[in-house]
């Protein structure tokens, strides 16, 4: 899977890809991760990438010409052009559905703004899939991109040691399960104990627990994410089958 980041602050990202399982990803040969500074394409003496926007007010807008032309020459590096995200607030909010989708690709062009956002003919025409990853204005789209590699890789084949252990997750494959309690040594710490049907072997009961504590938490904090599934469907795990999200 290779990433093409686009962005005018790469160095944000070398201390990222060099963390531990991206980094053992990329060695491995699953990924690739290559930034571009969209300054290299800037226009004029001045290496001008932003400008005033048209009709006044503040901030930047990001400049058409050297957004589309780094975008067109790194697509042509490769024989498959990718698939061409532009990270603003006003996208389709990530979750794991989308991270699924776009992990169907063989490669994502990950077009991170700044300052006030993009000249609007870069998206006339480039046409990306258009991104936000949450409701709120970050600085860039630098922190947003590396949500995408981060949680897209996880879905790569061999990218996490057990091939199933992404399967599992919260919200993956149309699970909407919050993740249960998860306890380590020690058994007992400042008067906290864990649970002990945790230290029991038995592996029924460890099973039960957990699905009844991944319910309970989710019926706490996350109610929204079983709507149509009842809380007075029981205890027992099972009653109450892991609700899909709806296509
Ligand atoms: N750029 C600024 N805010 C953003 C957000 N919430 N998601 C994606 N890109 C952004």
């Amino acid at each position: 899977m290779r990433f093409d980041v686009l962005t005018l602050f790469s160095e944000i990202f070398q201390g990222y890809v060099g963390q531990s399982l991206l980094k053992r990803a990329i060695q491995a040969g699953l990924v690739q991760v290559h930034l571009h500074d969209i300054r290299d394409w800037s226009i004029g003496k001045h290496n001008t990438v932003d400008d005033r926007p048209y009709g006044g007010g503040p901030g930047m807008v990001i400049k058409v010409e050297p957004a589309v032309d780094c975008v067109e020459a790194v697509r042509g590096q490769d024989q498959d052009p990718g698939h061409l995200v532009m990270l603003t607030p006003q996208g389709r909010r990530l979750d794991q559905r989308v991270v699924e989708q776009l992990s169907q690709h063989k490669r994502i062009l990950l077009l991170c703004g700044r300052y006030e956002g993009f000249d609007e003919r870069i998206r006339t025409i480039l046409e990306p899939e258009e991104i936000s990853i949450g409701d709120y204005i970050l600085n860039g789209g630098e922190v947003a991109a590396m949500a995408i590699i981060d949680s897209v890789i996880r879905l790569v084949p061999g990218v996490l040691g057990d091939e199933d252990s992404s399967v599992s997750d919260s919200f993956s494959s149309g699970q909407r399960w919050l993740e249960c309690a998860q306890y380590t040594r020690p058994r007992e710490y400042r008067g906290h104990e864990v649970p002990a049907v945790l230290l029991s072997g038995n592996h029924e009961e460890i099973a039960r627990w957990r699905e009844e504590n991944s319910r309970q938490r989710t019926l706490e904090r996350r109610k929204d994410l079983i709507e149509g599934c009842h809380e007075d469907l029981g205890p027992h795990p099972g009653s109450c089958p892991l609700p899909t999200i709806e296509n």
